[in-house]
């Protein structure tokens, strides 16, 4: 039995390096063509083109294409979000606080089933698989990581439901949906994909040996304090991105607000005003902006070391970038006395 289960470890492990890798390519594929669509050069006008039917909605999105589906399906993306997240967040957290004790602390759980020699049998086989300090520091970031996405996620959700006023006419491209299944499937995976699938591998081993031993639901104590303390035990880095996180955070809860409050209902969905307040004073899509800043605050939260963190990262400012150019644009040609002093994205800069 130690020998499939080893086998399969190593098995996964490999599963691991694939799916880090995949996750990889299909970030720079999501860059690439976003960054050469955005040269100054009038041959690629048709990619250009190309791409932006695509990422095309709401205002942006002058008719109701066959191939689109309603904006109000943002939702799905952040029901899927939350409910991706809080299952990666869970495993992840459960298998660090079994395994990957921080410092001398025992992690261990204090179950009434935690005595059961199965249990603590499985723990210790995934012990030894990360046996480094460095490792075991390694997931406990990714649960913290997974911690600040939760938060992202739950605010956007909350956001989409009560916050903005999609309009029922309001649509976008069918690619630009499929982008965002996507999206809010890859994105919490890649902050935690040297560890997710032995987390899961883990936890299903114990679900397995729990469910022969009690044959129904086991009763068990929480020691919330082993769970949250090694957490507090996180470095710099941690919470230097977790300010920076916070930062965003804060703003594009203020900028989404903002943006809520122009209509006063679904039926005005033509009417379009010039947002004021908080970060519209100096940039277009201070939302987008807001974006970038959370997803920064991610990467130094990682420690910066992981490169897919920094291609998520890099197609999130890809993406949003080229967004903001044509709301920009929009902007620009709705309104004469649009504020001159605006720049696209980036204050100052861009
Ligand atoms: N991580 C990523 O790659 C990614 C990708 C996409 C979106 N997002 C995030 O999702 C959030 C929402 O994005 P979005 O593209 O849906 O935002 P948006 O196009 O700016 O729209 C947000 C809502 O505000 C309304 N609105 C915008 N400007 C308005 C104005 N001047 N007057 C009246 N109403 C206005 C929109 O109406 P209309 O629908 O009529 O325009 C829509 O209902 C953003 O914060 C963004 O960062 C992230």
């Amino acid at each position: 039995m130690d020998i499939t289960r080893l086998a399969r470890g190593l098995s996964v492990e490999s599963m691991e390096i694939g799916l880090n890798w995949s996750l990889r390519v299909a970030w720079i594929a999501g860059i690439f063509p976003l960054l050469v669509a955005s040269l100054p050069s009038s041959r690629l006008n048709p990619l250009y083109e190309l791409l932006l039917g695509f990422s095309k909605r709401g205002k942006i999105m002058q008719s109701s294409s066959y191939l689109s589906v309603p904006q109000r399906f943002f939702l799905h993306f952040y029901l899927l979000g939350v409910a991706w997240t809080t299952v990666l967040l869970l495993t992840t957290w459960y298998y660090a606080s079994q395994v990957a004790p921080l410092g001398s602390e025992s992690l261990s759980l204090s179950t009434a089933a935690g005595h059961l020699t199965g249990l603590s049998h499985i723990s210790s086989l995934y012990k030894s698989r990360i046996h480094t300090a460095d490792k075991r520091y390694k997931v406990w970031v990714s649960v913290f990581l997974l911690l600040l996405m939760e938060m992202q996620v739950l605010r956007r959700l909350y956001e989409t439901l009560y916050v903005f006023k999609y309009s029922n006419s309001a649509r976008m491209h069918i690619f630009g949906y499929l982008m965002g299944i996507f999206y809010y499937t890859a994105a919490p995976l890649s902050l935690c994909t040297s560890f997710v699938l032995v987390a899961l591998n883990f936890t299903l081993d114990k679900l397995a040996v729990l469910k022969l031993a009690y044959q129904g639901v086991p009763s068990m104590e929480f020691d919330w304090w082993g769970y949250l303390r090694p957490l507090a035990n996180l470095g710099w880095h941690q919470w230097a991105g977790a300010a920076l996180f916070a930062w965003g955070w804060v703003h594009q809860w203020r900028c989404h607000a903002i943006l809520g409050s122009l209509r006063k209902c679904r039926e005005q969905s033509d009417e379009y005003v010039i947002p004021r307040g908080d970060w519209f004073e100096i940039v277009s899509s201070p939302h987008y902006l807001a974006e970038i800043v959370v997803y920064l605050g991610l990467l130094v939260a990682s420690g910066g070391t992981d490169f897919t963190i920094w291609l998520l990262l890099g197609f999130v400012v890809a993406n949003l970038a080229f967004a903001a150019a044509e709301t920009h644009r929009w902007y620009l040609h709705k309104f004469e006395d649009y504020p001159s002093n605006r720049r696209v994205i980036f204050p100052f800069v861009y």
